[in-house]
């Protein structure tokens, strides 16, 4: 599905949404018939437009549209768990990813932040995408290329990233694997200077031991940590209100920028704490959003 524009074609994926906003994936084919609550013809979808209708010999009648990366990310065939949308947002600034710029990701899994990342990278940038288990990497590069079509600037490598980084230098470093810390001595060899680190892990633990590792290993500055909640609005006549359900927890994002030399933070550690340290950058925060301050200053005409 390498072409976004046009009539829609033979061997594209496109997204049926009924009028109870059930969705479903089908690979359009010449000549073939499908049964959703009623049969309709493929060929009666190629050649239409992304966004016309098509009606089933029963007299239901779907929306057809050619799926967005979110919505082919949740829908494509996966092993491990893909990460969602909202995070996938959040990875693309906070790893600052630029057309041209050098990443390398691991574990490539069910493919669905390798597709995220080429899409930002584009033609000018290069991928190298790790994994250690090369049935998950070959169905990842079923569905780079079901979505995307081939993409030169993938290097995908069945490699374990704790073991070190062989394409280096790279501008950016993006992680979905368990123990992100164990590879931070590599990307301190591995990233240009100003270069970003970033990893997505699940639980608190996880966020913790990455961030220590960053701030312990003398060579990255601006170590953060964040999560995004996304929270929809229901906006209809007199309902107007929060959803009543959303996407509770899902992961968090920890970030380091790779400087030169050492740049010392203070050591706000669930382990060897010092509280005062804890009470005073506290402090200084909540004077800051009580009088409007903040360290970031307007930048130079
Ligand atoms: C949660 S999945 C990644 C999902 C992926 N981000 C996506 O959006 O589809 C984690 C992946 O990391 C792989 N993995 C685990 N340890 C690894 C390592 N040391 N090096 C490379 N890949 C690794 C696993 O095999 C698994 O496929």
């Amino acid at each position: 599905m390498s072409g976004r524009h046009g009539p829609l074609r033979a061997g594209e994926a496109v997204l049926l949404i009924d009028r109870r906003r059930r969705r479903y994936v089908v690979t359009l084919q010449a000549g073939r018939v499908q049964d959703i609550r009623g049969r309709f013809a493929h060929d009666e979808i190629i050649g239409g437009d992304d966004g016309g209708t098509v009606r089933t010999d029963r007299g239901e009648r779907f929306l057809v549209l050619r799926p967005t990366l979110a919505d082919y990310v949740l829908d494509m065939p996966r092993g491990p768990t893909v990460i969602y949308p909202k995070d996938l947002a959040t990875i693309l600034i906070a790893a600052d990813i630029f057309p041209g710029a050098d990443v390398v990701e691991a574990g490539t899994g069910s493919g669905g932040l390798t597709m995220t990342l080429l899409r930002a990278v584009g033609p000018t940038g290069r991928l190298y995408s790790y994994e250690v288990r090369d049935d998950f990497q070959r169905r990842a590069l079923r569905n780079v290329d079901a979505y995307l079509g081939s993409q030169r600037h993938l290097v995908a490598r069945l490699h374990d990233i704790y073991e070190g980084i062989p394409d280096a230098p790279v501008d950016r470093i993006v992680l979905d694997v368990p123990e992100p810390w164990r590879v931070v001595p590599h990307a301190m060899a591995a990233l240009r200077p100003g270069g970003i680190f970033l990893c997505y892990v699940p639980t608190v633990p996880q966020a913790l031991q990455a961030s220590e590792a960053l701030r312990t290993a003398g060579g990255f500055a601006l170590v953060e940590t964040t999560e995004t909640l996304v929270r929809g609005w229901n906006l209809e006549g007199q309902s107007v209100r929060p959803a009543h359900r959303m996407i509770g927890h899902t992961g968090f994002i920890t970030t380091a920028r790779r400087i030169r030399g050492r740049w010392q933070t203070p050591a706000i550690t669930a382990r060897g704490a010092d509280a005062s340290n804890i009470a005073d950058e506290d402090r200084v925060a909540a004077d800051d959003e009580a009088t409007g301050e903040s360290d970031v200053g307007p930048l130079e005409p």
